[in-house]
């Protein structure tokens, strides 16, 4: 059965997401072979994420590199609205940012959107939201970004600074629009209204700063683009530049359907879970295969349905003949799901052990990342060089 009721908006992301479908009406650009091509002459290489299509989509990438080719880099800019524990599905952005700021050598303004999460999400108090900006960001940190390159910081503790941007740009942006872009209603409280221009204004702030337009590439999940869709119309009416966009794609849910979400609870592997949790979640993990071990052995099992091998295609199987030597093994009946789900979680786990340290660690390293309003902005970058 193909549910064919999916959505994907910035606050619900669900059933069987059609992608083709998703870029045509949102209008984005898939990337082809020739913008991944143009890609791997300044990084060197491909990464699996692009050529497996993971980041399928974009909004004026060309123009960012052509801009690279010349001398004038851009910078990255994505972020996170921190409403509890991070999960494995937040990574994929974030890991593909990181090899971004590595083959680009460029810098990272990371955005945590306390406020977003305070104005649409009526269980988390403002204080809560704002503790989670750093608790979240210490999964950022475990990521291994480059400190000199890379600045952490919640909507609410650089209120002063964004806010003097935000206005000018909330100016610019009718509640028609919003309702239209985002389906509010009348009974939406304003904050939600609001929230867009916070959520445009880092994709300028390093131009302000500068005082010169500096090209901005924002790297984040599809759900993202109506917030950047807004952003784009209104920018240029200030002076500023498009902000480009890559887009990736969900790592589905261990159930049938979505993505992986932190509000079910079974679907979602956090990066704090324990090596039980894991194996726990991922035997209940929905597969391809049949009703009994005899008939699978017999008949094979579907990989194309089975969220196991989402996770393998996605992160946990980056080597291609591994991957296809486990497809093959599925489809001809020479492994069962209990098999294969038990490699899978010790894969996760292995990589959920280092992650872990590091995310230990990175309460030591937060400070050196993330600012708030008593910094001068200007420079910043360059008194940590
Ligand atoms: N709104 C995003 C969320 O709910 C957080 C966010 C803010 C973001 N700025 C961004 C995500 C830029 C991607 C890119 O998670």
């Amino acid at each position: 059965m193909i549910d064919t009721d999916f959505k994907v908006t910035p606050w619900e992301v669900s059933g069987d997401i059609d992608y083709e479908r998703v870029v045509s009406e949102f209008g984005v650009s898939l990337l082809d072979d020739k913008i991944i091509q143009s890609i791997k002459k300044y990084a060197n290489e491909i990464h699996p994420f692009l050529k497996r299509r993971v980041f399928f989509a974009h909004r004026d990438l060309d123009w960012i590199l052509k801009e690279y080719s010349q001398g004038n880099k851009f910078y990255l800019y994505t972020g996170r609205g921190p409403s509890g524990g991070v999960h494995l599905g937040h990574l994929v952005p974030w890991i593909f940012t990181k090899w971004l700021q590595d083959r680009f050598d460029v810098e990272l303004w990371f955005q945590m959107t306390d406020d977003e999460k305070f104005f649409f999400n009526n269980n988390i108090t403002l204080e809560d939201a704002n503790r989670f900006s750093y608790e979240n960001a210490l999964d950022v940190v475990a990521l291994d970004f480059d400190y000199k390159k890379t600045i952490i910081f919640s909507d609410l503790d650089l209120s002063g600074v964004l806010y003097r941007q935000a206005a000018k740009i909330a100016k610019k942006i009718t509640f028609s629009t919003i309702k239209a872009t985002f389906g509010l209603t009348e009974n939406s409280n304003i904050g939600q209204i609001f929230y867009t221009s916070m959520q445009a204004v880092p994709a300028i702030l390093k131009s302000v700063i500068e005082e010169r337009n500096v090209p901005c590439l924002i790297p984040q999940a599809i759900d993202q683009d109506p917030h950047f869709r807004v952003a784009r119309d209104v920018l240029p009416k200030l002076g500023f530049n498009k902000p480009a966009v890559i887009h990736s794609i969900f790592l589905p849910g261990l159930e049938q359907y979505g993505k992986m979400s932190a509000s079910s609870e079974n679907s979602a592997i956090f990066t704090t879970d324990t090596e039980n949790e894991v194996r726990k979640k991922v035997m209940n993990a929905f597969t391809g295969g049949r009703v009994s071990a005899k008939e699978q052995r017999e008949l094979g099992g579907n990989p194309d349905v089975c969220s196991v091998y989402k996770y393998y295609y996605i992160l946990f199987m980056l080597d291609d003949s591994e991957l296809f030597e486990m497809r093959s093994k599925c489809i001809n009946g020479e492994i069962i799901c209990g098999e294969c789900k038990m490699i899978l979680s010790e894969k996760i786990n292995k990589y959920l052990r280092h992650h872990q340290e590091k995310r230990d660690r990175a309460k030591k390293l937060l400070d050196k990342y993330t600012i708030t309003e008593q910094v001068d902005l200007k420079g910043l970058i360059d008194k940590r060089r």
